[in-house]
């Protein structure tokens, strides 16, 4: 009988440990104040990982553990993640981060809210994705934003209105390796929009924007724009490359 009892026990808490291990899948540091979630195969199962935490472990630079709240970490990273969206329950853990990592994890779409919690973002790395579709606002929140990189993912045209919103602090749109045909000179237009409603207010802090198209299937170069509007819109833009396509 206590043979049985105690087997039981250990039955339980083996699969306790085996769940834990499997939920703990995550690695957190103080220097730099980063944690890397890994080995997750769905959005769902990320989400459920951050509601269940109000506090993460990390090793500081001594080697001993302590805890932080979400709030604490400046970069998120993503390692050995499927997941089909970005996982919007961990931002509203994570909320000052400055640098994000969901590069090669599968994504598909960005929505409108994804990033209504990480306003602090700087680095926005989505490369390698399976994104083809946005939602008309996506980028409105990120007001700090200097890098995104949408390189290698499924982007078939550049959606004019994601760019209505983007920063005056974007330095590098990378959309190389994508599967782009149509570049609309009016886009060029929407991103410096912003740049002349701020040029009363911080003309010096003007930042210069590189837009990266190369390895897409352009074909055509539409000018539906006056050109002396562009130019001196155009003073912000420092590259606009546009090697190998088709045109
Ligand atoms: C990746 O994650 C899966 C699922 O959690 C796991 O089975 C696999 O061992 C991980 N691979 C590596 C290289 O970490
Ligand atoms: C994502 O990009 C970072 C920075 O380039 C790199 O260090 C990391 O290994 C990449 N992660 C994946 C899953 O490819
Ligand atoms: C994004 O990650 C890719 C690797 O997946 C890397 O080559 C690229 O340099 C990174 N971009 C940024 C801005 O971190
Ligand atoms: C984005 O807005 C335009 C009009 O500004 C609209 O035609 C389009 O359907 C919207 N797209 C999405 C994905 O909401
Ligand atoms: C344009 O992009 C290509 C491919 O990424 C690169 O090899 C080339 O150096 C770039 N051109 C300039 C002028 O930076």
């Amino acid at each position: 009988m206590l043979l049985q009892i105690s087997f039981f026990l250990c039955i339980i808490c083996c699969s306790q440990k085996i769940l834990e291990a499997k939920c703990d899948d995550y690695y957190c540091t103080s220097d730099p104040w980063k944690c890397i979630l890994k080995g997750f195969e769905s959005v769902e199962e990320i989400d459920e990982f951050c509601n269940r935490r109000s506090v993460f472990e990390y090793t500081d630079i001594n080697g001993n553990i302590n805890t932080a709240s979400g709030s604490q970490f400046q970069i998120i990273e993503f390692q050995n993640v499927t997941m089909t969206r970005l996982p919007s329950a961990c931002f509203t853990k994570f909320t000052s981060i400055s640098e994000l990592y969901a590069n090669n994890t599968g994504i598909k779409l960005i929505k409108d809210d994804d990033f209504q919690n990480i306003r602090y973002l700087q680095i926005l790395n989505l490369s390698g994705n399976k994104i083809d579709t946005f939602e008309n606002s996506s980028f409105q929140y990120l007001g700090n934003l200097r890098k995104i990189d949408l390189s290698y993912n499924n982007i078939e045209k550049v959606p004019i209105e994601i760019f209505e919103g983007m920063p005056q602090s974007v330095t590098v749109i990378n959309l190389n390796h994508d599967q782009i045909s149509q570049f609309d000179e009016q886009i060029l237009l929407r991103i410096f929009k912003i740049d002349q409603l701020q040029k009363f207010h911080d003309r010096e802090t003007n930042t210069k924007i590189s837009i990266l198209l190369s390895y897409n299937k352009i074909n055509e170069f539409l000018s539906t724009v006056n050109k002396c509007k562009l130019n001196y819109n155009g003073k912000r833009l420092l590259e606009l490359n546009l090697s190998n396509n088709f045109l």
